[in-house]
């Protein structure tokens, strides 16, 4: 098939890059950098051992992605463009707005004018919300709690509402849990700017001495052992889910919303407790006084993707410490 990949550069849209190239599929990747690297495209092409097609462009030029469609005969579309900063989303909405619910109705535009009809969406967790109960089912209520989860909510109401008037589109909406880890590579890998954010990239980064110490955000959650608790993904494993979702798509119009997460939830110290071990280096911490907006827990009910996907997330948490820890040390080498 010919995939194109908008935000194909980036963490996750990269390592699905290298399966479906892998797989023997012709990808294009289409992306505007604004969180990305340009340097990613030929570490992708030393994992494949081939070139790859890379336009630079911003999801919201529809003439552009028209063109693209057309020119590469796309087959199915994957949509990983967006932001995906919580703090930014609360403080800057309207750039969320524009770029996650925007750039997809521009895409949706291209997609409608070229008749390409088959599409992929990123969408996540976080358009649960507070748990009602655990795990989270898809039929779980929606409620986001920021503007970046209204964001991927809103797209999935246009995207369900697109295919309720037209039963040739193939829509599958994959709610990511936290997805972590890397290729085993080493070449690609989760690689903010600034100071991390996310868990894994922090840890890492305490780990090369590039940062001091982990602040651990609470310790007085009803958990395991105080601290918040995740559905960790290896994003190889992610990556796999969306050539599943590829495939049964190609069998089954309508649209379909599935979870992609492991089923199991991991600690705050338990992650620690991993990375240590992946690192052989120890990981300084102090608790810190809970985070805004964190719930205390949360994971996926996974089985719906093991019966309409067939697949299943198997990578363990120390695999995915140690490929973060591979990328994120070769990284400080250089
Ligand atoms: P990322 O920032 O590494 O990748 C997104 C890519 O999209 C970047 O390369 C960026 O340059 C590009 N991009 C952003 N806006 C664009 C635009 N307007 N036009 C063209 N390109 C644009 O993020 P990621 O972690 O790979 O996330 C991919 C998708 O998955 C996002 O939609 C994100 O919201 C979603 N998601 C991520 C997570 C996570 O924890 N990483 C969890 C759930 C869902
Ligand atoms: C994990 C755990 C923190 C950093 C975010 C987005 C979510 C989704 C995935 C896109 C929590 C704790 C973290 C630190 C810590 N993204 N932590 N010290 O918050 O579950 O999810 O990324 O859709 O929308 O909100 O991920 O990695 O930030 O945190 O103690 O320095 O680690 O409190 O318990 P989160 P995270």
């Amino acid at each position: 098939m010919n995939i194109l990949l908008t935000g194909g550069v980036g963490y996750i849209g990269s390592h699905t890059a290298v399966v479906l190239a892998q797989a023997g599929h012709q990808i294009v990747l289409f992306d505007n950098l604004c969180n990305s690297l340009k340097e990613t495209v030929s570490r992708l092409e030393k994992i494949i051992g081939s070139s790859i097609v890379f336009v630079e462009g911003d999801v919201r030029n529809t003439e552009l992605l028209i063109t693209v469609l057309q020119e590469y005969q796309i087959d199915s579309v994957i949509h990983f463009a967006g932001l995906k900063a919580v703090g930014e989303s609360v403080a800057n909405p309207v750039l969320y707005f524009s770029n996650n619910v925007q750039g997809t109705i521009s895409l949706l535009q291209a997609m409608q004018a070229t008749q390409v009809n088959s599409l992929v969406f990123s969408s996540s967790a976080t358009v649960y919300g507070e748990p009602v109960y655990l795990p989270y089912d898809e039929e779980h209520p929606t409620n986001p709690i920021n503007p970046y989860g209204d964001t991927k909510l809103q797209v999935e109401i246009m995207l369900r509402d697109l295919a309720n008037s037209n039963p040739d589109w193939k829509i599958a909406c994959l709610r990511y849990f936290n997805p972590v880890g890397a290729h085993e590579s080493g070449l690609i890998g989760d690689d903010p700017s600034g100071t991390p954010g996310n868990l894994m990239p922090y840890l890492a980064r305490v780990a090369t001495g590039q940062l001091e110490c982990l602040s651990v955000f609470g310790n007085d959650y009803e958990t395991r052992d105080g601290t918040g608790e995740r559905d960790y993904i290896h994003v190889m494993d992610l990556a796999e889910g969306h050539m599943a979702a590829l495939s049964f798509l190609n069998a089954h119009a309508g649209f379909h919303v599935v979870n992609l997460g492991t089923g199991k939830s991991t600690s705050v110290l338990e992650c620690v407790n991993e990375f240590e071990k992946a690192s052989n280096k120890k990981i300084a911490l102090r608790f810190a006084p809970r985070r805004d907006g964190d719930l205390p827990i949360y994971f996926a009910k996974a089985d719906l993707a093991k019966h309409k996907l067939g697949w299943t997330a198997d990578r363990s948490v120390s695999e995915m410490c140690s490929s973060a820890w591979k990328f994120q040390s070769s990284q400080s080498k250089q």
